[in-house]
């Protein structure tokens, strides 16, 4: 039995109450499915600023009524010191994952992005802490790495940040660091790398690559790749960063802070990725056959990506067991489901 298998066995046993901020986002509601899945109970905050009801229903439709009795929402904002010292209560372990993703929003909008991904955060450490929880795990970012040339990544390297999004998440890891040091207080920050899989969202300014791609590729619409598209990305199923949560808030090291790469260890470029996710679409006889537009490239984009994962797998017990095709040979039904208008798993 692998450390992860060994988790959800002890966690099934003996379950816990797990704090999931952002619950109603993309990695918060997979978080929340796996979780109820192994009959924990679950305490939700979100304020549907990028999140939405319609995950949280998908959820409750796959988890069944008998186990989203152990669910609880709160509605409300990371921002509000109150709200998070509300949701922290009689919590064992806090996945945090609340915050505004995405750098082109947040060269647009540094302040609001600065105000949610560094106030929230600070407020959510000081909730955690005053309700004395036992660990407290947070979507730390691979933007960390900003303008460092190494490759593949490994946590104590990192660069200058390239955008207002990249410094909100280094300042997460600061503060992190100081309350470990000064306070005792246990963080773990998970570095994910490109995270895609269902509930993720395809629409807006703000898509991600591959749910974006994956949207027009099905509408039949044009694809556009910014750059030459040898920019490359360390693609991460979203079940690889659950377990990583998982495993990263049930250790039993005692280390007080800790930074983690959440990836697989892959290369693929943005050239290749349009090939697999055209071959991924043809099993579902959507055969996607216009040019692909390529213009200029974007502000404040690392150029290459790739995550050194072997502190996540010697420390954690982390083994990703997806790599990108065969991830998105497992969201691709949802995906397709979701242009027709079905609700799949
Ligand atoms: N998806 C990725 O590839 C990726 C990569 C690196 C880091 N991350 C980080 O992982 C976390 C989750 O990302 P995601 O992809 O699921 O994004 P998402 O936008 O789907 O989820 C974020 C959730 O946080 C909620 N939220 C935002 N502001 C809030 C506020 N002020 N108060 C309460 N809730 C708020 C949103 O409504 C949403 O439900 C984020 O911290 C993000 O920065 C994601």
């Amino acid at each position: 039995m692998n450390r992860f298998e060994q988790i959800q066995q002890e966690l099934r046993e003996h379950p816990k109450k797990w704090l999931i901020s952002g619950c109603a986002g993309f990695i918060g509601s997979n978080l929340l499915e796996t979780l109820l899945k192994l009959d924990q109970t679950v305490v939700g905050l979100d304020n549907f600023a990028t999140g939405y009801q319609h995950n949280l229903d998908e959820v409750r439709e796959l988890v069944g009524s008998k186990r989203w009795a152990s669910f609880s929402f709160i509605r409300g904002d990371i921002r509000d010191l109150n709200a998070c010292q509300q949701a922290v209560q009689g919590i064992d372990y806090v996945l945090h994952q609340a915050a505004l993703g995405s750098v082109p929003r947040s060269l647009e909008d540094p302040v609001t992005t600065n105000d949610v991904n560094v106030s929230g955060f600070l407020n959510m450490l000081v909730a955690a802490r005053g309700a004395a929880v036992t660990s407290f795990v947070y979507a730390a970012s691979s933007a960390t790495y900003g303008d460092h040339p190494g490759l593949p990544k490994v946590e104590d390297r990192i660069g200058k940040p390239l955008s207002p999004y990249a410094v909100t998440k280094n300042v997460n890891e600061l503060y992190a660091e100081v309350f470990a040091r000064c306070y005792g207080f246990k963080t773990i920050g998970l570095r994910y790398f490109n995270v895609f899989g269902k509930r993720q969202d395809p629409n807006g300014a703000y898509a991600a690559v591959i749910p974006k791609w994956i949207a027009a590729m099905i509408r039949n619409e044009e694809v556009c790749i910014n750059g030459d598209g040898e920019t490359s990305r360390d693609f991460c199923f979203v079940e690889n960063a659950v377990q990583a949560n998982l495993l990263a808030a049930t250790t039993s090291a005692d280390n007080k802070n800790e930074i983690y790469n959440v990836a697989v260890s892959d290369i693929t470029t943005l050239n290749e990725l349009v090939g697999i996710l055209k071959s991924t679409l043809g099993k579902h006889g959507i055969h996607y056959q216009k040019e692909i537009a390529y213009r200029d490239f974007r502000d404040g984009d690392v150029r290459q990506s790739q995550a050194d994962v072997s502190k996540s797998a010697q420390r954690l017990g982390y083994a990703p067991e997806y790599r990108i095709g065969e991830g998105l040979n497992t969201a691709m039904s949802w995906y397709v489901g979701q242009h027709h208008g079905k609700r799949q798993a």
